[in-house]
């Protein structure tokens, strides 16, 4: 299948010295889900924001490697014009505007658009239908969940053509968590929007993207399909908590594995 997005080999440095990413490759493919997974620390959120230029407010560069998007390198170009470009990072954290409403917010997203805002704000709440019983409350004032939809939300008022999702199940309650796994699995069947996802979550993550890439200290140091890293002996024990036949092991169990001998070297 056609990629919609290659980032190819690519290292990234904050401040002109500190090497973050060493050779960062990952693809995604036309109307897919990827999952990127990977430890605190190994460079998910610093890979999202290399595709989507926001590294630049971070005095971050892309100094090696090369991004492609629709087949057009996008990784000299500004966020604003990779956002034009139908890009958009849900970036860590549910950053909404607290003193404007949740419909306010969900506008802002619709800033670029120039017609048929009303008809993508209903269908954002075809998808969401509990963000139109509070589109009238501050976003400050509704709920984890319900910032978290509104976030998305306001991306999806643009048309995006891709969405990077940075940990969208960050401190959400379990049940709310597969609400919106639900919703992000609809919206990329239903509405064809690809998706590169980061999710602590690997659980969650290899359930709803049949792709995966693992991330250590700034390398990818594994990529399959979501079924072979369910198998994975590695995958099973440090992300899902498992051993061999499949029992939960202890934290400490796994931390005091991990202090021996680190993930995957
Ligand atoms: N603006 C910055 N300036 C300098 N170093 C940074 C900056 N942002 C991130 N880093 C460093 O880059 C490395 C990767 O950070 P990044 O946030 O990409 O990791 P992550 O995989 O998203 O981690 P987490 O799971 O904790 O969100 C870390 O060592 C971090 O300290
Ligand atoms: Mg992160």
């Amino acid at each position: 299948m056609e990629s919609i997005l290659r980032i190819n080999n690519i290292e990234v440095k904050y401040h002109e010295v500190i090497l973050v990413l060493k050779g960062v490759s990952i693809e995604v493919p036309e109307g897919g889900i990827v999952a990127l997974l990977g430890a605190n620390g190994a460079g998910k959120s610093t890979t999202l924001k290399a595709v989507s230029g926001l590294l630049k407010h971070e005095d971050g560069e892309v100094t090696d490697g090369s991004i492609e998007f629709m087949g057009e390198r996008i990784d000299k170009l500004e966020a604003e014009e990779i956002a034009k470009r139908g890009i958009f990072q849900i970036i860590e954290g549910r950053r909404v505007f607290e003193h404007l409403t949740v419909e306010e917010n969900l506008m802002v997203g619709a800033h670029l658009r120039s017609s048929g805002k009303k008809e993508r704000l209903e269908m954002v709440y075809h998808y969401f239908p509990r963000l139109k019983e509070v589109r009238n409350v501050l976003a400050g004032f509704v709920s984890g969940g319900e910032q978290q939809m509104t976030v998305i939300g306001r991306a999806l008022m643009a048309q995006p053509k891709l969405m990077l999702l940075d940990e969208p199940s960050m401190g959400l309650a379990p049940l709310l968590i597969k609400e919106i796994f639900d919703i992000i699995t609809r919206l990329n069947k239903e509405e064809k929007i690809p998706i590169l996802l980061v999710e602590q979550n690997v659980k969650l993550a290899l359930t709803v993207a049949p792709y995966a890439y693992v991330m250590e200290t700034g390398r990818i140091v594994m990529d399959d399909t979501a079924e072979k890293l369910k198998e994975n002996p590695d995958i099973r024990d440090f992300y899902l908590g498992l051993t061999d036949v499949g029992q939960r092991k202890s934290f400490r169990q796994v931390k005091h594995y991990k202090r021996r001998k680190r993930w995957l070297t």
